[in-house]
C-alpha cells in the first residue's frame, strides 16, 4: 500500500473517530457513533497491517527522527499468522462476551476494556524494547524512545491494574463499596509514583539499561492498585472514567513508541473524552477530582445504623397501584437495581398504562445512577423509552414538588437526603434526585439494604415514603397487573 494512501485512510480514521464520539453524545445516536466507531477503527488496523513498513508513514508524518536501525521491521510470514490468530482469538471472545455479558455486567465489562487497553500497551512497548540491543537504545533516538517507552509502560500498567482492582470492586469480588485504607497512605502512594517518575527519568540518561521497564511495570502495577483501593463506592463513576481515559493516554504514548498516527489519534481522543466524562462525573457529585482521590485516605466509611429501630410503610403492588391510578403526574427514578432486575420493559409497560390514563409520565436520570455513565440511559433505551421522557438531574428537581408519585425502582444512593444534610456523610455534596420533594414516594427495592456506597438511608423512614419491598421486576409486574383491573 503506497504511504500516501495509507496517510489518507488514517486521516479518513481520525474523522469517522470524531463523528463517532459526537454521535456517542445523545443517546438517539449512540448506536450509531459506535457502529462508526468500529468502522474507523477498522480502518486503522486495516491500514496499519497492510502498510506493512511503519517507517515510511512515519518519516511522512513526523520526519525522519529514529535512524533506520530503529525501524520496525515488516512483518514476517509467521508474525502474519500471530496477527491472524490475535484478530481470530480477539473476534471471537469480543463477539461471545457482547452476546452473553449481561447488562449488570457491562460495567465490569468496561473496567476490563479498559485495562485491556493499559495491558496492550504495557506488552507492546516492552516488546519494542526487547527487540533491540543495548547498543541499539544507547543513541539518542534510543534515549527519545526510552522516555516515550517509560511513559507508556507507567500508564499502561497503571490502567491494567487499578482497572483489575476497579473490575473487582464492581463485580463485589473485593472490598465491595469500601475504600481501603492504612497508616500514611498518602506517602507510600506519593513515594511509589515518585518511584516511577525517577526510573523514567534514569532510563532518560542511559536509554541502554533495558532492564528498568521491568521494575518500572511493577511499581507502576503496584501504583495502579493502591490508587484504586483508597476509593469509596459512591466515588468509583470517578475513577472508571479516569482509568478510561488512561487507557487513551496510554495508548496515545505507545502510538508515539511505534510511530503511529491511528493509535495516537484513537488514543489522544479516548484520553481527551474520558478527561472531559471525569470532569462531567466530579460535576455529577460535586467533587474536585483531587478531592475524589485523595480524600478518601484515611477517612472512615460511615457505619450503617444497624441498631436503629425506625418504623418504614410497607406497601404492596395493590396499594401501590391505587395510589398510581390516581395521580396526575408520575416520575420514575430508576437505580441500579433497575438493571439487577431487568426490569426495564416491564417499567415501560407500567408508563404506557399510566399514559393511556392521562397520567404525565417522566424519568429522572442521575449522572451516576448505575454502575457505569450513561447506564439508565441504555437499559430505557433497549426499552424504547422514549428520549424526550429521560430528564436530567438539573431538569427534574424543580419538577419534584409538583408531581403526585415518584417511583423509585432500585435507587438508593442518588435519592439519599444524607448528601444534602449529613456533614459526616462519604456522599455529602453529591447533588441528589430530590424525590423527597413530590406528594408521595414510593421505593421498590428487596430491602432496606443500602447502595453502592454503603450507608444508610433516612428517605427510607420519611412519612411521605411507602415502600414496596420485592424485586423490582417481580413488583412492578404486581404494579401492572393491579393497574389493569383498577
Ligand atoms: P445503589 O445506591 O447502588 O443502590 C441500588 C439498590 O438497588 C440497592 O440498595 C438494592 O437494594 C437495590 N436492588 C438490587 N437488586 C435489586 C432488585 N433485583 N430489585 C430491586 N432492587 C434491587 O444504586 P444507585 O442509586 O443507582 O446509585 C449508584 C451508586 O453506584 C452510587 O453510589 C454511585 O456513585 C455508584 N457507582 C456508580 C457508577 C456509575 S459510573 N454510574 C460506577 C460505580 C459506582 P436491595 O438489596 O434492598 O434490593
Amino acid at each position: 500500500m503506497s504511504e500516501q494512501i495509507a496517510i489518507y485512510a488514517y486521516v479518513l480514521a481520525a474523522v469517522l473517530f470524531v463523528f463517532a464520539l459526537k454521535a456517542m453524545a445523545s443517546p438517539k445516536t449512540a448506536r450509531r457513533g459506535n457502529l462508526i466507531g468500529a468502522v474507523g477503527m477498522l480502518i486503522a488496523i486495516g491500514v496499519t497491517l497492510l502498510a506493512q513498513r511503519p517507517e515510511m508513514i512515519r518519516d511522512i508524518v513526523h520526519g525522519n527522527w529514529i535512524p533506520t536501525g530503529l525501524t520496525v521491521p515488516a512483518i514476517t510470514s509467521t508474525g502474519w499468522v500471530f496477527v491472524i490468530i490475535g484478530i481470530v482469538a480477539g473476534s471471537l471472545i469480543g463477539a461471545f462476551l457482547a452476546l452473553t455479558v449481561k447488562m449488570t455486567g457491562m460495567p465490569q465489562m468496561v473496567a476490563m476494556f479498559n485495562g485491556f487497553g493499559g495491558l496492550a500497551s504495557g506488552l507492546v512497548v516492552f516488546a519494542v524494547v526487547f527487540r533491540r540491543s543495548a547498543a541499539d537504545m544507547a543513541t539518542e533516538a534510543g534515549q527519545t524512545l526510552a522516555v516515550t517507552v517509560g511513559v507508556s509502560t507507567l500508564i499502561g500498567w497503571v490502567t491494567f491494574t487499578g482497572s483489575v482492582i476497579a473490575f473487582a470492586k464492581l463485580q463485589g469480588v473485593v472490598f465491595s463499596g469500601k475504600p481501603v485504607t492504612f497508616p500514611l497512605q498518602k506517602i507510600a502512594n506519593f513515594l511509589v509514583l515518585l518511584a516511577c517518575v525517577g526510573a523514567i527519568v534514569v532510563w532518560g540518561f542511559a536509554p541502554e539499561m533495558r532492564w528498568i521497564i521491568i521494575p518500572l511495570a511493577l511499581l507502576a502495577s503496584a501504583f495502579g492498585v493502591m490508587f484504586v483501593i483508597p476509593i469509596g463506592g459512591a466515588d468509583m463513576p470517578v475513577v472508571i472514567s479516569l482509568l478510561n481515559s488512561y487507557s487513551g493516554l496510554a495508548a496515545c504514548a505507545t502510538g508515539f513508541v511505534l510511530n503511529n498516527p491511528g493509535l495516537i489519534i484513537a488514543g489522544s481522543l479516548v484520553g481527551a473524552s474520558g478527561i472531559v466524562l471525569t470532569r462531567l462525573m466530579c460535576h455529577a457529585m460535586n467533587r474536585s477530582l483531587a478531592n475524589v482521590l485523595f480524600a478518601a485516605v484515611g477517612s472512615k466509611v460511615a457505619d450503617i445504623d444497624t441498631e436503629r429501630q425506625k418504623s418504614v410503610k410497607r406497601y404492596t403492588g395493590q396499594d401501590g397501584a391505587m395510589i398510581l391510578a390516581n395521580a396526575d403526574s408520575v416520575i420514575f427514578v430508576p437505580g441500579y437495581g433497575l438493571a439487577v432486575a431487568q426490569a426495564q420493559h416491564i417499567l415501560k409497560e407500567l408508563a404506557d398504562l399510566l399514559e393511556s390514563r392521562g397520567t404525565t409520565v417522566k424519568y429522572g436520570i442521575h449522572p451516576v445512577a448505575g454502575r457505569m455513565p450513561g447506564h439508565m440511559n441504555v437499559l430505557l433505551a433497549e426499552a424504547d423509552v422514549p428520549y424526550e421522557q429521560l430528564c436530567d438531574l438539573e431538569t427534574i428537581n424543580p419538577e419534584f414538588e409538583n408531581t403526585d408519585a415518584v417511583v423509585t425502582i432500585g435507587a438508593n444512593d442518588v435519592i439519599n437526603p444524607a448528601a444534602r444534610s449529613d456533614r459526616d456523610s462519604p456522599i455529602y455534596g453529591m447533588p441528589i434526585l430530590d424525590v423527597d420533594k413530590a406528594r408521595t414516594v414510593m421505593i421498590i427495592k428487596r430491602s432496606l439494604s443500602p447502595g453502592f456506597a454503603g450507608i444508610d438511608n433516612d428517605l427510607f423512614y420519611n412519612a411521605k415514603t411507602l415502600m414496596l419491598f420485592g424485586d423490582g421486576k417481580a413488583m412492578l409486574t404486581d404494579l401492572v397487573a393491579a393497574m389493569k383491573e383498577a
